[in-house]
């Protein structure tokens, strides 16, 4: 796939964001770092280039460049924030140093000039920026297009040449007209093509597969009923038909009742998945043990050991599939030096090199909102595409401590109480994630007459976009307390409920 826009990543928190509001124009863009920036222009559908904003100054040694006078000869270009800073810069303007990190709103109440890129957006118009470096002086042969009632230059041009700057963020939804702004650009500056739709996103991708799979080679592929995995297996099986080979590791350790779900849902979309019953392997294999970490790695060489003894068994096996997403392999400025793991989440890696395999990843440059409308697309059901983010190890580290096939089922069957009562009450949408915690501790309670020793659960519930950071739900007191009651009184072994109120970070979603 080419990109007709390229966004070039000098590493504010809103590169991702830019990219999202380009193709929410139709438009497939891509995210670069400047550094690998050269060898992306050698693309006949490149239309315009946007550089973003930075928390460097242009001033700074380290300061994140690209050369934007070489980049305008070939083409248009928008810079945001530091990237309209950058233009000024090299062009022989004056920037500012500011000492301010605030970000707040501006108001832009009149234009200097009417111009194409702005023509239509509507005064007066509520902009957001950073109060940090600010141009001064344009450079000769450009011209201001606005300034804000506080006159902070924020809109300017290049006379003669289609460079563009703007000193706020037109990504973030705080400015208003910001993806009509953007969308001005993108048709009028750039003269892009609103071609980036699912359709075109499916028939490319079908189109790719199709010709790297041989004719004689098979693809396999582990599903787990969430949606990037869904969807990717959709997408290969509507390229290659039969050749392709899904299955569905059934590790004991989903919630109740979801692997009889999530097979009637494959078998209801004509998705060829095979059901492996690996769960008293699993649950043998975590016999004993209690620690987070070692409960994922365990959990993770069974993974690949159970897949692996079953994707043997397909002759001609060359291929795995995978849901990968964009947020998973960007390379991302912003973030440098890969976060330090917290958690390690287990997949399938190094499972290509032992069995030999190559990478079919046709979701890699997608955002999870773009997967979820190629899915409905599809024709995939909600029940896929609406479903709650479910860690790979899945109910082994809501277990905390040992797992035993008693517990696993006492969590089984709280969790359902608390799934089913969220749908119920139409909860389920509205919270990111959901699930209980079964906990290492047996308290004192009352039932009746008599005196209970049993185990307590916790409620967790959060609010997210991407589970990065996370907020505890505020759910409704009475909605808490029937979900306790359900609980307590449905379920033997379990004599008390209590809700976990801490959000990410300090917190992480899971307990383990
Ligand atoms: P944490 O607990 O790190 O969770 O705040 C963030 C998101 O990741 C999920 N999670 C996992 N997913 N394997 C996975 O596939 C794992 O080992 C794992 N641990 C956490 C978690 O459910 C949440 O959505």
């Amino acid at each position: 796939m080419k990109p007709q826009i390229i966004v070039v990543d000098f590493g504010s928190q809103y590169t991702q964001l830019i990219v999202r509001r380009v193709r929410e124009n139709n438009v497939y863009a891509e995210l670069v770092l400047p550094e690998n920036l050269e060898k992306h222009l050698d693309n006949d559908n490149l239309k315009g280039i946007i550089l973003s904003g930075s928390p460097f100054s242009v001033y700074d040694d380290r300061a994140p460049v690209v050369d934007t006078k070489q980049l305008a000869m070939q083409f248009p270009i928008l810079g945001i924030c530091y990237g309209a800073q950058l233009i000024a810069f090299q062009w022989g303007g004056t920037v500012e140093r500011g000492d301010t990190r605030e970000f707040g709103p501006s108001i832009i109440s009149q234009f200097e000039k009417p111009d194409p890129f702005i023509q239509g957006i509507s005064l007066p118009w509520k902009v957001w920026m950073s109060h940090s470096d600010a141009i001064k002086k344009l450079p000769e042969g450009f011209e201001v297009l606005a300034y804000t009632e506080n006159k902070i230059l924020s809109i300017f041009k290049h006379k003669d040449r289609t460079i563009y700057g703007v000193q706020f963020h037109p990504e973030v939804v705080h400015t208003e007209h910001g993806t009509q702004l953007l969308a001005r650009f993108l048709f009028e500056v750039c003269g892009c093509e609103p071609t980036w739709t699912p359709a075109e996103f499916v028939q490319e991708q079908e189109t790719i597969i199709r010709n790297l799979v041989g004719p004689q080679e098979q693809v396999v592929m582990a599903v787990s009923g969430g949606v990037d995995s869904s969807v990717a297996a959709t997408i290969i099986h509507k390229a290659i038909g039969d050749r392709f080979h899904g299955f569905f590791v059934d590790t004991g350790l989903m919630r109740k009742g979801e692997p009889t779900e999530i097979m009637e849902a494959y078998k209801h979309v004509g998705l060829p998945v095979k059901l492996i019953d690996a769960r008293s392997e699993f649950l043998s294999a975590l016999k004993g043990v209690t620690e987070p970490e070692e409960k994922r790695r365990i959990i993770g060489h069974k993974f690949i050991e159970v897949f692996e003894r079953e994707a043997k068994k397909i002759d001609g096996a060359r291929w795995l599939g995978q849901g990968t997403i964009y947020p998973d392999v960007i390379e991302s400025a912003a973030s440098g030096s890969k976060a330090d793991k917290i958690k390690s989440h287990h997949n399938v890696g190094g499972l290509p090199e032992k069995m030999n395999l190559k990478l079919i990843e046709p979701l890699r440059f997608l955002f999870k909102d773009e997967v979820r409308k190629i899915g409905e697309y599809l024709g995939l059901p909600d029940t896929i595409l609406k479903r709650h983010p479910f860690p790979g190890p899945g109910l082994a580290i809501r277990i905390i401590g040992e797992i035993t096939p008693e517990k696993v089922k006492l969590l089984q069957e709280a969790d359902a109480i608390f799934i089913q009562m969220l749908k119920e009450h139409g909860l389920y949408d509205y919270v990111w994630q959901a699930g209980v915690i079964l906990l290492p501790i047996k308290t004192v309670g009352v039932m009746g007459d008599s005196r209970t020793y049993q185990y307590a659960v916790a409620l967790r519930t959060v609010l997210s976009t991407d589970g990065m950071t996370a907020d505890w739900a505020r759910l409704p007191h009475e909605f808490l307390a029937q979900v306790s009651n359900r609980i307590i009184n449905e379920i033997d072994g379990i004599n008390r409920v209590v809700y976990d109120i801490t959000s990410k970070p300090p917190g992480t979603i899971e307990w383990e």
